[in-house]
C-alpha cells in the first residue's frame, strides 16, 4: 500500500513538473509575441496574425497549464501532508503571485486585439523578467526547504 502512494506521489510530481515547465515556456514567449506585435501597425495583415497566435498560445497552452499546475500542486500538498510547512506558505505566496502575472498578461492581450497598445517594448521586457525571478524562488524554495 505504502508503495502503491509513494508510486502515485511520484506520478503526481512528475504531473506537475511536466506543467510546469509548459506553463513557464508560455509565461515567457508572450511577452515577447507581445513586443513583436506591437512592432506592427494595428491594422496590418501581420497584426491580425498576431492576434491569433497570442489567443491559440492563451488557450492551448497557458490556460490548461495553469490549472494543471495548481491541481496536481494541491494534490501533491495533500497527499505529502505539506500544509503545515513555511517552505510551501511562501511557495504558494510566489505562485499567487505568478498567477497574477498571467491574468495581466491575458488581460494585456485582450486590450491588444483591440487596438490598446498600453506598454512599451521596453515595459515589456521588463515585465517578461517576472516569471524568470519567480520561478528561481520558487524552485529555491520547494528543493532546499529552507523553513
Ligand atoms: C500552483 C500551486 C503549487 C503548489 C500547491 C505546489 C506544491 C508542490 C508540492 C507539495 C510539491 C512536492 C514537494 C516534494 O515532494 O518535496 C511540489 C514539487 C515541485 N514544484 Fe510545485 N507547487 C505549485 C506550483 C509550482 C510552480 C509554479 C513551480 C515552478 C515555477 C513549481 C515547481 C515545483 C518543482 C520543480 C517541484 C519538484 C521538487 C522536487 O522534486 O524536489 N511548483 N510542488
Amino acid at each position: 500500500m505504502i508503495q502503491v502512494l509513494t508510486m502515485l506521489y511520484l506520478w503526481l510530481k512528475a504531473a506537475h513538473v511536466i506543467f510546469v515547465v509548459f506553463w513557464m515556456a508560455g509565461l515567457f514567449m508572450l511577452p515577447r509575441f507581445f513586443v513583436y506585435h506591437q512592432e506592427c501597425a494595428p491594422g496590418a495583415p501581420e497584426n491580425a496574425l498576431w492576434v491569433e497566435r497570442e489567443a491559440r498560445l492563451l488557450k492551448i497552452i497557458l490556460w490548461p497549464s495553469l490549472v494543471l499546475v495548481w491541481v496536481f500542486g494541491l494534490m501533491l500538498a495533500v497527499s505529502g501532508g505539506w500544509f503545515t510547512q513555511g517552505w510551501l506558505h511562501a511557495k504558494l505566496a510566489v505562485v499567487v503571485v505568478l498567477t497574477g502575472y498571467h491574468v495581466w498578461m491575458a488581460s494585456y492581450a485582450r486590450h491588444l486585439a483591440t487596438g490598446q497598445r498600453k506598454l512599451t517594448g521596453r515595459q515589456l521586457r521588463l515585465a517578461n523578467e517576472v516569471p524568470g525571478v519567480a520561478a528561481a524562488i520558487i524552485i529555491i524554495l520547494v528543493i532546499l526547504k529552507p523553513f
